[in-house]
């Protein structure tokens, strides 16, 4: 099931709403750099070499949402998800830790003020979004500013990556991007994959890199009808999530 896709938004909205979040410093372009892996997410041609196009997106996985409502009274709460295609789970993460700094990575910016109405300039709206990177992965990164409570991403950036670099027979640049996304979690932080690669690669790669206090779980499908599994890597005190 998808939501959200281009053909939902209307083009002059969803382009209004982005202008306005960069001018807002909320939307950040990294380099427009050729992508080392080839994907179905990049049209190239548009502003900065990115693309101004919206993607799809599934709904927040119920596992993960389960995992968030726990973390309700966390503070200084930070949330980052990757690959947010439409924003569909971004605007679910909004609703169920409001007080989060939620920080995304992807190829396409999402207009952050999507489906609150209201035309009026003057008006002043809170982005459900507070920071979209767009750009590709590990360049983005570095430029997330800190660590994270909670990681997430569903059928983004890492199966993309992990399965195509797989597919090359490029172990190290999986592993590699694996430990990058683990230097930006928290200590007592949880790595939320959905989709697994089918293969165990994730699963192997997050077993390598864990510490003597982490914790991999991996699960059967989190959809009805579909072979996407999860995989949960947490720190320290999230054991407690589980
Ligand atoms: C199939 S969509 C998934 C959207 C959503 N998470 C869902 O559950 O449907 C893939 C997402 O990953 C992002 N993505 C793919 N490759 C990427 C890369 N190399 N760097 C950053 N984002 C990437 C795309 O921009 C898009 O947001």
């Amino acid at each position: 099931m998808t939501f959200g896709g281009a053909d939902s938004i209307p083009a002059h909205r969803y382009h209004e709403g982005v202008r306005r979040a960069i001018e807002l410093g909320l939307i950040a372009f990294g380099e427009a750099v050729r992508l080392p892996v080839e994907n179905p997410f990049i049209h190239p041609g548009s502003r900065g070499g990115w693309s101004w196009k919206p993607t799809h997106t599934r709904p927040l996985c119920d596992r993960a949402a389960d995992m968030l409502y726990r973390l309700r009274g966390r503070s200084s709460l930070r949330v980052l998800e990757l690959g947010p295609g439409a924003g569909v789970a971004a605007a679910e993460i909004r609703r169920i830790v409001p007080q989060c700094t939620l920080t995304t990575i992807g190829l396409t910016p999402i207009d952050p003020f999507q489906g609150q109405g209201g035309e009026s300039e003057s008006v002043v709206r809170q982005p459900m979004i507070d920071l979209q990177l767009i750009g590709d992965l590990p360049q983005m990164l570095p430029v997330s500013g800190g660590k994270f409570d909670f990681i997430y991403d569903n059928y983004g950036p890492i199966f993309w990556i992990l399965v195509e670099s797989s597919r090359r027979g490029c172990a190290a640049r999986a592993g590699s991007l694996i430990s990058d996304i683990l230097e930006v979690l928290r200590g007592d932080g949880v790595l939320f994959i959905g989709a697994s690669d089918g293969a165990l690669l994730t699963e192997r790669m997050l077993a390598r890199h864990a510490g003597p206090d982490a914790m991999n779980v991996f699960s059967g499908p989190i959809y009805a009808r579909t072979e996407i599994r999860t995989c949960i890597f947490a720190r320290g005190t999230c054991r407690l999530l589980f």
